[in-house]
């Protein structure tokens, strides 16, 4: 069997760790589709001569020493998440995650100067504390204690839910790595847009990262019999947080760049018979350019005032998480560049309009990313798809990087 369609196999046995019925896949931070998908992949792991463990907020490392006698004794991390959106595509971070480790096989018999970690985050994607880059952001060092707050859908904060996984918030700290412990980052993600498509090109190299921000937008109103309240005495939360998503999507297609979106919603009582009384929704936006991010998130802040003023109800805007705009390494972007025309193949640079853990790792070491053509561009969906062709060919330009970054160290 090739490697690619091993991995191939691999992923197709992964995205059957779901908290859902199947085929429907679902893996949420610290979920018990989680604890089986360690269980899986970890045994991939240790096939290809990694040492495995857990670590306290849950992301699975697998870790191969050098194996010379190295200054300094440096760590190149590979990898991607290993939790998903919900009903998701199986490639979206598993693919980082199982071509790592197929990259860490190929390379067992090379001399490495510097340790070879492969890391499955435990939470990109933030489906179930909207917090994002939870476990990524622990080995950046840069995880704020008050995200322990958190609460999920059940009221469960982010502390009990570390806790009951059987690790402790307290154990957090220690998992942050040191700078100068790290060679860098680079990550194989499936490009989740049309470019590569575009192209006709089976791997790309990523330029920039976009900055994003997500906020939780409450309107509070009053609930109240659907048939005897009188239409103008009413303040129907569901209304207002109707013409609130309207003014996201009209500010969005107005300005250049911007993507604003609203995933969830929920009206609460939630009753086909009883007016909204309060209504809860998701935020998204994202930008290339953080000042213009920034600007389009206040536009709508006070957007959702005035909306709220004018039909007479309250409203809360809380910003859950921010994260800057994120270039990637000029010298890891080379050695990919280098890898990739290794192929003769041609180098397509973009820019990543999703976020990745990369974004969190670059507050501790330089990172890059490899792009793979995915059909249609389709992700955050079951029909999500990328070739074993252009697996391959995304595997040999990551095993040549990093042959290439140990030349740079050797
Ligand atoms: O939302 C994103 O951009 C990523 O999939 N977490
Ligand atoms: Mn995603
Ligand atoms: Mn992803």
């Amino acid at each position: 069997m090739s490697p690619a369609q091993r991995i191939a196999n691999r992923l197709e046995e992964l995205a059957r760790c779901t908290d859902d019925p199947l085929p429907r896949l679902t893996r949420t931070f610290l979920s018990p589709a989680m604890r089986r998908a360690h269980d899986v992949v970890g045994v991939w792991m240790s096939e290809a001569g990694l040492a495995v463990h857990v670590d306290a907020i849950g992301n699975l490392v697998g870790r191969r020493d050098p194996t010379v006698s190295s200054p300094g004794r440096k760590t190149l991390l590979l990898g991607s998440h290993l939790d998903t959106v919900r009903d998701a595509g199986r490639f979206d971070g598993a693919l980082g995650v199982i071509l790592g480790i197929e990259c860490a096989a190929a390379l067992r018999d090379r001399a490495l100067p510097f340790a070879l970690e492969v890391l499955g985050f435990s939470d990109e994607e933030g489906v179930r504390f909207q917090g994002t880059y939870l476990g990524s952001r622990v080995i950046a060092g840069t995880f704020e204690p008050q995200l322990l707050d958190l609460r999920d859908v059940e009221g469960v904060t982010l502390a009990d839910a570390i806790c009951a996984w059987g690790s402790a918030p307290s154990a957090l700290a220690a998992e942050a790595r040191s700078p100068e412990e790290i060679v860098g980052y680079l990550e194989v993600h499936i490009e989740q847009g049309p470019v590569l498509e575009k192209h006709r090109l089976p791997v790309g190299m990523v330029t920039a990262i976009a900055g994003q921000s997500r906020a939780r937008v409450t309107f509070h109103g009053m609930a109240g019999h659907a048939g005897t309240v009188p239409m103008s005495s009413r303040r129907d939360a569901l209304c207002a947080a109707a013409e609130f998503v309207l003014t996201v999507e009209r500010l969005a297609q107005d300005t250049h760049g911007l993507v604003a979106t609203v995933g969830q919603i929920t009206a609460t009582p939630g009753a086909s018979n009883v007016i909204p009384g309060m209504v809860e929704l998701s935020l998204d936006v994202r930008h290339q350019n953080d000042a213009l991010c920034k600007s389009a998130n206040d536009t709508l802040r006070t957007a959702g005032t005035l909306i709220a003023r004018r039909r007479g109800l309250a409203y809360e805007f809380d910003t859950v998480q921010e994260s800057n705009a994120v270039p990637c390494d000029t010298r890891l972007q080379d050695v990919l560049k280098e890898a990739i025309r290794a192929q003769g193949l041609a180098v397509c640079e973009l820019p990543s309009g999703a976020g990745h853990d990369a974004v969190a790792l670059a507050a501790l070491c330089p990172v890059a990313m490899l792009f793979v053509r995915c059909r249609g561009g389709v992700s955050h969906h079951p029909d999500e798809f990328a070739s074993d062709e252009d697996i391959a060919v995304a595997l040999d330009v990551l095993v040549q990087a990093v042959e290439r970054l140990a030349q740079d160290r050797g």
